[in-house]
């Protein structure tokens, strides 16, 4: 039977809370058995591992990542590690994990359950049935991109510098990722970049273009600009399947596309690296959109679903086990639809904690399966 080595980096804030919720979703799946055996590893990143190690992951935990088949991680950051040195910040655990894992292309998934669409701050008509997907390169462009500095220029002024660098093959490998996912929908890319400020943009349009002539002329290609894509995304934001941009406009973009769904504690992602040529095994990290939500922290108020979304994403991505991934994703809809709702998607003084959504979650996946 296969056994699945698990990472669980829990982190900071709410990721414990949320964490522990997973534990039991994973209880539930290895007690059902046939899909394998789970072994799961725990360690600190983010502040939580700056308070044990000084920086925010270890090398022990790294290595760690390195050989499991899915990480899967929590949130990092909170006021209480504000003024840490720039290198050993809580994000800089989640940084280093996607760049030395080389987990390229990030999948962020913005699906708008029946049972939220009121909780939406849009109207129910233009959020009702969204699905999309946003590809976001992870490990290129301006978040990684050199020089990257504050210089002095000595005469009581000082440079910031961050640099957006695309080559060739990083566009290309996550334009191939984006295509190849719209084939599994509704076959339709929008390629978000700024080809009309910036020279990566001219770079990246060209590259798309050029890929999509060679390999993906069956996929409709929609070139849009990142700023008005912010704007359709609030707009009309059925009008897209698939949308692959950089990295820093990804980041933006799955924000607005997260909060269409009614709350950014709905929403999962998966970050995957390339297939191995022997194995075609991926290194994966498995994480919620959401942050650390330090003002909510130990209260067992977090809505776990992004987390335990998150795993259904894992079990389909990086498990081979996509009726188990289909069976868990059901049951988060089903659960929802009995009407449990945590205080961020419009529980209001009906609210329930981590614990009773989570036990909806085991609830709806044992009537499922029965
Ligand atoms: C995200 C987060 C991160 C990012 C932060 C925490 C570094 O906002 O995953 O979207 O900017 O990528
Ligand atoms: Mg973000």
């Amino acid at each position: 039977m296969a056994t699945h080595k698990l990472l669980l980096l829990p982190g900071d804030g709410i990721g414990p809370e949320i964490a522990g919720a997973l534990k039991k979703v994973i209880a539930w799946f290895d007690a059902r058995g046939g899909g394998g055996v789970y072994s799961i590893e725990e360690d600190v990143v983010g502040g939580a591992a700056y308070d044990r190690h000084g920086v925010a992951i270890s090398d022990a935990a790294m290595a760690l990542a390195q050989e499991s088949d899915a990480v899967l991680f929590g949130a990092v950051g909170g006021p209480k590690w504000a003024s840490v040195p720039y290198e050993v910040r809580p994000e800089a655990g989640l940084l280093r994990l996607r760049k030395d894992l080389g987990l390229f292309a990030n999948l962020r998934p913005a699906i708008c359950y029946p049972a939220l669409a009121e909780s939406s701050s849009l109207k129910r008509e233009i959020v009702e049935g969204l699905d999309i997907l946003i590809v976001r390169e992870l490990t290129g462009g301006v978040y990684f991109g050199e020089p990257k500095e504050i210089i002095d220029l000595g005469n009581g002024q000082k440079r910031g510098i961050d640099t957006q660098i695309y080559d060739t093959y990083e566009i290309e490998r996550i334009a191939r990722v984006a295509f190849d996912l719209a084939r599994t929908r509704s076959n339709k890319v929008a390629s978000a970049e700024k080809h009309n400020v910036m020279k990566s943009g001219v770079l990246w349009k060209e590259v798309v273009t050029a890929l999509h002539g060679r390999d993906y002329t069956d996929v409709k290609l929609e070139h849009i600009l990142a700023d008005n894509c912010a704007m359709q995304l609030v707009r009309a934001p059925k009008q897209f399947d698939v949308i692959v941009c950089d990295n820093l406009f990804g980041d933006i973009l799955s924000d607005v596309a997260a909060m269409l769904t009614g709350s950014l504690g709905m929403l999962p992602s998966a970050a995957l690296g390339a297939a191995d040529p022997m194995t075609g095994r991926r290194k994966s990290m498995y994480e919620p959109v959401h942050g650390s939500a330090p003002d909510i922290a130990g209260t067992g108020a977090a809505n776990p679903i992004a987390m335990i979304a998150s795993f259904a994403m894992a079990l389909r991505y990086s498990l081979g086990q996509v009726a188990e991934a289909d069976l868990l994703e059901a049951a988060i809809a089903a659960a929802l639809a009995t009407g449990v709702r945590t205080r961020d998607i419009g529980g209001g003084e009906a609210s329930v904690g981590t614990e009773v959504m989570t036990d909806a979650i085991l609830a709806a996946l044992e009537r499922l399966s029965a």
